[in-house]
């Protein structure tokens, strides 16, 4: 979309925000329709010379606004923007006592960018959209703030690619073309990428990846992206989970829960959503992004039930559990990411675990994490950010539950704390790093859509995020 400051193409439609506790005394005859309350819209068309638009969001009360109350209003007005089928908008600046004019502006272009974001590319019969005209008006700082629109469509044009990659099928998006897709991306965004297939994975050892994916005619691929930006500084190294399907294997899921499973790869969706948006934004960081991508299928030359299979690492896995083949593909790429590119702290993204969302609803993403520091770092991101984290704790006796008596660890722990023994099966790889593991598998889709900036299907969950804390 286009987003000027203070400039005025569209002037026939107007999106203003209010508050409840300051709304202005012409508008109070509105009673019972729109009182500026969180999520209200009311849209008031006058028609003297000729027809005006003014879409009026609530924001409720003055001294509770966050960016999230704004992303959300904001968003609702450039969707009923856009299906009223009108050019665009204007949109008012609103004053705040508590976020700067900067933060208003940042959650009005996420509002506009992800809020008109849409997954229809299979429907015949869409009809066409053109690009929107917004502009923002009232502003004082227009440096500032064209700088601003600027960071924060980059970052948008990360989760939105992130969305795209989620919500496209797995006939289509498979190891080989997500790898493509990766390689334009860096192309296109200012990001080193190195694909690794067959012999090399093997030359590597990386056994357990190449054993989830080896069902499947659309073999392993190991994608590394690499943003080496930040001189002597340090690396920070983003493991994301690709499985580009997993129907589970020969531990089968069901068809209500294969469903979904499409979306195995959002881990890797937002580690390539950070990365674009460091790329193009061109942050002054070492990064490193790795995404083990395989198939998890059934075929003659799938992994079974009891299989052994040798990590990167030197351990063993006893498999109990086909269906438990992200930690396995995950092991062996944070060995290489440690091993091969020497980063010096390392987050992981994965849709782990369906007990997560058993525990945590689509609300909060569980973490867990082995270094407090670093944690606490990630939380204050995460709180800036405005995305939700919940530690669990790790201790001992889970993990004694993927201790095997044939191997080192199997690959499935006790019945309970499913997404505890998991995320301590990847600490084993971890090799005392500081380390965060993300256990995504709730917050990475959401059907239908809960907040108004966000489609159905994927949310590039944690990429603000994961922003936040690389450039602040
Ligand atoms: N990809 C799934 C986890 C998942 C489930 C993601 C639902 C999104 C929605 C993962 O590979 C899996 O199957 N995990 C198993 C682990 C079990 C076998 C220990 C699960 O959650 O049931
Ligand atoms: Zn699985
Ligand atoms: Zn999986």
């Amino acid at each position: 979309m286009n987003i000027a400051i203070n400039g005025a193409k569209v002037t026939n439609v107007t999106i203003e925000m209010f508050y409840e506790d300051f709304l202005p005394e012409n508008l109070k005859y509105l009673k019972g329709m729109f009182e500026g309350k969180a999520k209200e819209l009311y849209v008031l068309v006058s028609n003297e010379q000729s027809i005006e638009y003014k879409v009026f969001v609530g924001l409720g009360k003055e001294k509770d606004l966050t960016q999230e109350l704004v992303r959300n209003a904001v968003a609702k007005a450039a969707k009923r923007v856009k299906e009223l089928n009108l050019e665009g908008a204007s949109l008012q600046l609103c004053k705040s006592s508590i976020l700067s004019e900067a933060q208003i502006i940042e959650a009005m272009v996420d509002a506009i960018e992800l809020g008109l974001y849409a997954f229809d590319k299979y429907k015949t019969d869409k009809k066409e959209c053109n690009t929107l005209e917004f502009s923002i008006a009232g502003v004082t700082d227009v440096e500032v703030a064209n700088r601003c629109v600027e960071e924060r469509k980059h970052i948008a044009a990360g989760i939105n690619t992130a969305r795209n990659i989620i919500n496209e099928p797995s006939n289509v998006l498979y190891p080989e073309t997500l790898a493509e897709i990766v390689q334009a991306c860096g192309k296109q965004y200012g990001f080193e990428v190195e694909v690794l297939e067959g012999e090399a994975l093997h030359a590597l050892g990386m056994h357990a990846m190449l054993t989830v994916g080896n069902g499947s005619v659309h073999k392993p691929r190991l994608i590394v992206m690499r943003h080496k930006n930040g001189g002597e500084q340090e690396t920070l190294g983003l493991v994301g989970k690709g499985l580009t399907c997993d129907t589970g294997g020969y531990s089968l899921k069901s068809n209500d829960s294969m469903y979904y499973q499409k979306t195995d790869m959002s881990g890797a969706a937002s580690v390539l959503g950070t990365m674009i948006a460091l790329g193009q934004n061109k942050i002054h960081k070492n990064v490193i992004g790795v995404i083990p991508a395989c198939e998890n299928v059934v075929s003659g030359c799938s992994y079974k039930v009891g299989d052994v299979v040798t990590t990167m690492a030197g351990k063993t896995v006893q498999v109990l559990n086909t269906d438990a083949e992200g930690r396995l593909a995950l092991a062996d790429a944070l060995t290489y990411i440690i091993e091969k590119e020497k980063v010096s702290k390392v987050i992981d993204l994965a849709t782990l675990t369906g007990v997560a969302g058993v525990t945590f609803g689509n609300v909060y993403t569980a973490a867990i994490s082995n270094h407090d520091d670093f944690y606490n770092t990630f939380l204050s991101a995460a709180e800036d950010a405005e995305e939700k984290f919940w530690r669990l704790p790790t201790d001992a006796r889970y993990r004694e539950w993927i201790n095997s008596d044939v191997a080192d660890l199997k690959n499935t722990g006790a019945a309970g704390g499913g997404t505890i023994t998991a995320a301590m099966f990847l600490q084993e790889f971890v090799q005392e790093l500081p380390w965060i593991h993300l256990d995504i598998a709730a917050t990475a889709c959401v059907d239908p859509a809960v907040r108004d900036y966000e489609y159905r299907g994927g949310t590039g969950v944690a990429i603000r995020t994961l922003y936040e804390l690389i450039t602040k």
